[in-house]
Parts: C-alpha cells; sequence; structure tokens
C-alpha cells in the first residue's frame, strides 16, 4: 500500500547543507513506483465486486467446493497444541529447526533419505520463495554470470530471483499457449545445448502455470543426458501431494536425484499444508561427497543468515507436530488427498468440453495441479471479468480450484462469450 499525502499535517523538512544535497538527493530521487503485482490487484477487484456468482480463479491458492482456503483440521489441531506446550520462543538457528527439516526429507525424498549417505542436507527457509533466493544465490557462486536455462511460461517470480542473484537466464518455449501444446523436445534440446556447468530449472510438479508435467521417462531422459553434460539441476517442488499422489510427485525429483551428482531442490509446504502467509519451505541440497554436501549446506545457511538471519518458526512447528504424530499425519494426508480429488474432478469436468470457441480443453485432464493455461487475450480476460464475473490473470492462467464443479457450465459459457466477442 503506498503511503497516501497527509495535506494537514506538515512537518518542516531539514536539508542536507549545499554541495552534499545533490548526491544524497539523488539516492532518494532515482526511485520509481513499482508496478503492482497484477495478482494481487484481481484479489482487490475480485473483493469489491458485489455479484453474488463470480469467480475467482486468479490467486493461486486451493478452495474447497464452496471457494473456501480453510485451515487444515491437522493445522488446527497442532496449533492447538503448539499453543498448550510450546516453552519458549527463544531464537532457532539459521537453519532453522532441524528436526522439521529431517521429516520433510523423509517425507520427500523417501523414508531415510535423510541419513543415506550424508550427501542430502536441508535448511527450513521462509517458504519455496526463500529457498529459491539462497538456490540462486548459491548458483551465482564459484563461476561468474552461470548461465540458467529456464522454460517458459514460468512462475513470474524465477526471472526476478534469478536475475537478481547475477544469473544470466536464457529461457526457451517449454509449452506453446496458444495451441496448449507442452514442448519437453525443447528442453531436452536446451541440454544439449547447455554448457557443463549451466543449471537447469525444473518443476518437480504441477508445472505453474501451465500443469504440464514430464512423465518419468521423460525425468529418466533428463536425468541421463544432465549427468552426461555436466549440468546442475534447480528443481522448485512447490504442490508436492496436489498432482497425482505424494510419491507420484516427487518420483521425477527423486530420480533426478539418484541419477545426478549434485541438485538443489527448492520445496514449499505452503500449499499442501495450506499454510501459505505462514512462509514454510526448505532448501535441500545433495553434493557429489558428504564434504561437499556440507560445504554447501553451510554456505547455504550463511546466506540465509544475512537474508532473514532465520526462518519464521511457527509453520514449520506445525508441520514437525503434524508429521511426529500418526493421527495428525493420516488426517492431513486424507485432507490433502481430497484436496487433490477436488483438482482432478475439476479438471476431468472441464476437458469433457473438449472445444470451446476453438480452444481445445480436453488437454486438461493429463496436466496437473491447480493450473492451466488458456491461450486468450488480456481483452477476453477483462471480458470475461466484466461480462461474467470471473477473474483470472491476465496471462490467461486460471487456477482450477477457484472452479466449483456445478460452476462449469457458467465458466464455459463465460469463456465462449468472451472469446467470440474477442475474435468478432
Ligand atoms: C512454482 C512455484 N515455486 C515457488 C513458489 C513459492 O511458494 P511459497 O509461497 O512457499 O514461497 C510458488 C508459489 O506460488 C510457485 O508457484
Amino acid at each position: 500500500v503506498i503511503p497516501a499525502a497527509n495535506k494537514n499535517h506538515r512537518r518542516a523538512v531539514r536539508r542536507y547543507p549545499s554541495g552534499m544535497e545533490s548526491e544524497a538527493m539523488m539516492f532518494f530521487g532515482e526511485f520509481r513506483i513499482q508496478p503492482a503485482d497484477p495478482l494481487l490487484s484481481i484479489m482487490g477487484r475480485f473483493a469489491a465486486d458485489p455479484r453474488s456468482r463470480k469467480m475467482d480463479l486468479g490467486v493461486g491458492v486451493y478452495r474447497d467446493d464452496s471457494g473456501r482456503t480453510p485451515v487444515l483440521a491437522a493445522v488446527k489441531d497442532a496449533e492447538r497444541r503448539l499453543l498448550q506446550e510450546q516453552q519458549s520462543k527463544s531464537y532457532l538457528g539459521s537453519e532453522g529447526d532441524p528436526v522439521f527439516v529431517k521429516l520433510m526429507a523423509d517425507r520427500v525424498f523417501g523414508a531415510g533419505a535423510s541419513a543415506e549417505d550424508g550427501r542430502l542436507a536441508g535448511l527450513q527457509t521462509p517458504g519455496g520463495t526463500g529457498a529459491l533466493l539462497v538456490a540462486a544465490e548459491l548458483l551465482a557462486m564459484n563461476g561468474a554470470g552461470r548461465k540458467v536455462w529456464l522454460g517458459t511460461p514460468t512462475w513470474p517470480n524465477h526471472v526476478p530471483i534469478l536475475a537478481a542473484a547475477g544469473l544470466e537466464i536464457v529461457t526457451y518455449e517449454l509449452y506453446e499457449v496458444a495451441t496448449r501444446r507442452f514442448r519437453p523436445d525443447r528442453l531436452f534440446e536446451a541440454i544439449e545445448r547447455a554448457q557443463p556447468g549451466d543449471v537447469i530449472v525444473l518443476h518437480g510438479c504441477c508445472h505453474n502455470p501451465t500443469g504440464a508435467d514430464l512423465d518419468l521417462d521423460g525425468w529418466r531422459h533428463i536425468a541421463d543426458r544432465m549427468a552426461e553434460r555436466g549440468l546442475i539441476p534447480l528443481i522448485d517442488l512447490a504442490y508436492q501431494g496436489l498432482g497425482m499422489g505424494w510419491d507420484e510427485d516427487a518420483a521425477g525429483t527423486r530420480l533426478m536425484l539418484a541419477g545426478l551428482p549434485g541438485a538443489l531442490v527448492a520445496y514449499s509446504c505452503d500449499k499442501n499444508f495450506g499454510l501459505y502467509r505462514d512462509r514454510v519451505g526448505a532448501l535441500f541440497v545433495q553434493g557429489p561427497s558428504v564434504a561437499e554436501t556440507q560445504a554447501l549446506w553451510s554456505t547455504a545457511v550463511a546466506i540465509a543468515r544475512r537474508s532473514w538471519s532465520m526462518p519464521p518458526d511457527h509453520g514449520a512447528a506445525v508441520v514437525r507436530l503434524i508429521l511426529e504424530d500418526p493421527a495428525l499425519t493420516l488426517s492431513w494426508q486424507t485432507e490433502l488427498s481430497e484436496m487433490r480429488a477436488r483438482i482432478a474432478r475439476v479438471r476431468a469436468g472441464l476437458a469433457a468440453y473438449g472445444k470451446v470457441a476453438g480452444i481445445d480443453l480436453s488437454g486438461l485432464a493429463h496436466e496437473h495441479g491447480m493450473f492451466a493455461m488458456l491461450p486468450i487475450g488480456a481483452d477476453a480476460v477483462e471480458r470475461l471479468r466484466e461480462e461474467a464475473g470471473i477473474y483470472m490473470a491476465s496471462s490467461g492462467r486460471i487456477n482450477l480450484a477457484g472452479l466449483q464443479v456445478d460452476a462449469l457450465p457458467a465458466f464455459v459459457a463465460g469463456l465462449r462469450a468472451a472469446t467470440e466477442m474477442a475474435l468478432a
């Protein structure tokens, strides 16, 4: 929120001495108002829309059948327990809670993974975003202007995070939005063109914004070729459990860790535990040897130390309590399965329409997670909002979890009307 000027309140402004003024004023005078986050501004417009049958397909949070983003029952239980039992809020270390990290590592990578051979280590971060920031800074070390290959379209925060760390970004079109066609062949080509030491960014599952994921043969192929070509994977795993299943969604990541000497995995617990604002995530690093892993990990912790000193505790403490208690674990897994099943129902329901206004929706049934790209222009997006009360990102990304199954006919009718008007 940009502070508004208060005309009634005038405070005398002390000036810098002349001669010093221009240098100091250059600092204050050179900033520009940054564009508002488009999705956050959609949130505001949606809230202000009085229509009762409006649909919010914009912001990337899970919604249940009644359009709510609930606090999971297991989270509520764990929070109650935390309130009763927590003895101290004294500082954690920069690496966060090692028990949370170990429990997550074993869940994500398979039982025993954290202890297996000492080549996998992790630290708790403020969300997946914090993990990506540390990963980007690590990758910018030990090699000036390292290249990072990024398939497009991708999560809009990837580019600024990687670029701010000083990495050189090379993009390639991983998904043709106009035809809704996934092009893994372009990723395979990028891997052949990349130089040893380059980084390949991969979405572990439930690609944001396209929903198009590699199959296991694809993952096996890239693990092999990346190992042979000396490339470094940065895997962004932010939606485990919301695609095909808990283990299925991590299968590609596990293949990469098994098939390559080293890898970085930026993990988010914010979606699969519904903890968004509590900022829960982890960065996992794997090195070729125990000694290299330890040095990589300790450098990651040093980056965390100078970035946020230590991660917020509450959400990770909740995740830890859930994973330590079999009853809470079962409750969480049951609710996560329900979320996954609901997303799959919406996908299947929409896919069954086949072609709508020239857009082939049938592929939605084979894509995963909350997001999909519709090849519609910003004008059609605006028409959908104005005419039908359907809100989405101007890129054409929709959050399928924002759709109720009984609202699918209205969504399809709105889409047909908006795109046909745009064509006319
Ligand atoms: C692909 C991807 N990576 C990372 C994140 C960041 O997640 P977090 O909210 O945990 O920082 C998101 C969030 O939308 C995402 O879509």
